[in-house]
């Protein structure tokens, strides 16, 4: 069965996404008129290449493969896609599309948004992290030595296109950082996710494909309302587990270290609970819920666990990375708490009380 829904955000129409989910979509991409553009170029993950190509029939005239993962998230696959786009004498009217997880999809739509000063991007999202999260809501980045994601825009994909059979060759780190992201939504948003969340353990296609909706849903209304991040608005709760997520992120990428986007999330929000409960946010029977989703996923439950065989960072080590963080203003931190399972609210906090919350996960 195929749903298909519009997501406005604003009366202007270059700035709404239609989203269609199917099992079987993926058969569809060349003749599909719900793409962009006159011309397109498939801008497609090697991985997803080699594992669906055949599924694609796209041919190899209109592909453009790049490296696996976040290793493309980088100036030198963005430069290469504008290259390759100028020298097939790409259009203001023709559109990029990329197939693969979030970095995939957040090259190609910086690279969309940059080439001509503006073409058109879809996505089809390949990752549970891309199909919850990531191919939806318009951001776009690429990663420095100094930080992830310090280079991007916002550009609003006209469409996407969800296959949930693609996720059959996710590889199983992949799928558990997949609910870490899911996890954010269950646990910061939508206490009726929890029930859904347990019958996927019985995998059960049609158990993922609920959750996959029901995330989306909620990321669409919040991006609707507030697509650029405002003060007041209510996007910034997305970024729940996010600030000790991409503190460990940065400090592993520029150990060339691939920690999983979604695990390290599922990681920060252990964190921001021990902050609620340490100031007295949430309630240690609400705590003890979130934490339980949190194991039932399998969600690290230290900084040792997280970072694998490498050795981990310490506290001192995660510092300037905290302190690097796009929501620190004046030296505090904007932090995104949960209040109970199934809400969560803004609240000020020091770098030390993160590093206090990094450690006490760590020691316990
Ligand atoms: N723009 C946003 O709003 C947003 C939101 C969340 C995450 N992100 C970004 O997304 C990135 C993480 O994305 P991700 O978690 O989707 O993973 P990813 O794109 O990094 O891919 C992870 C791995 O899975 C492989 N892979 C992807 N799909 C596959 C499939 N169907 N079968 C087999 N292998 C497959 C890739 O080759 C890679 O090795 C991070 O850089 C993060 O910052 C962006
Ligand atoms: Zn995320």
């Amino acid at each position: 069965m195929i749903h298909s829904f519009t997501v406005h955000t604003s009366d202007d129409r270059s700035m709404e996404t239609v989203v269609a989910f199917g099992r079987g979509l993926r058969h569809r991409l060349p003749d599909t008129e719900a793409l962009p553009g006159k011309r397109r170029l498939y801008v497609i993950d090697r991985n997803v290449h080699e594992a669906w190509q055949e599924d694609f029939r796209l041919g190899d005239a209109n592909v453009f493969v790049i490296p696996p993962g976040e290793r493309a998230k980088s100036a030198e696959t963005l430069l290469a896609i504008c290259s390759d786009l100028a020298r097939r004498s790409f259009e203001r009217t023709d559109a990029l599309v990329s197939i693969g997880g979030g970095a995939c999809g957040d090259v190609t739509g910086l690279a969309a948004s940059l080439f001509l000063r503006g073409i058109a991007v879809a996505h089809v999202p390949t990752t549970i992290v891309s199909m919850v999260d990531a191919a939806l809501g318009g951001k776009c980045a690429i990663d420095i030595a100094e930080g992830k994601n310090l280079i991007g825009s916002f550009w609003t994909p006209s469409r996407l296109i969800i296959d949930p059979d693609l996720l059959r060759t996710l590889p199983s780190n992949e799928v558990r950082a997949g609910f870490g992201e899911v996890a954010k939504y269950a646990i910061g948003f939508d206490a009726e996710l929890e029930p859904l969340i347990h019958s996927t353990r019985a995998q059960a296609p049609e158990g993922l494909d609920a959750v996959i909706l029901r995330c989306l849903q909620i990321k669409a209304d919040i991006v609707a309302h507030d697509l650029r991040e405002s003060d007041r608005g209510k996007r910034i709760l997305l970024n729940l587990g996010h600030t000790t997520a991409h503190a460990i992120e940065a400090w592993a990428l520029a150990r060339d270290i691939i920690v999983g986007h979604g695990e390290a999330v599922a990681f920060g929000i252990r964190c921001a609970i021990a902050i609620s409960l340490e100031r007295g946010l949430i309630a240690s029977r609400e705590a003890s819920r979130c934490v339980a989703l949190l194991d039932l996923i399998g969600a690290a439950k230290s900084l040792a666990e997280l970072v694998g065989p490498h050795e981990a960072p310490t506290t001192r080590d995660l510092a300037p990375y905290l302190a690097a963080d796009k929501k620190v203003r004046s030296g505090r931190l904007r932090a995104v708490l949960p209040i109970a399972f199934g809400a969560c609210e803004v609240h000020d906090a020091t770098i030390d009380e993160f590093l206090e919350a990094i450690s006490s996960l760590s020691r316990s």
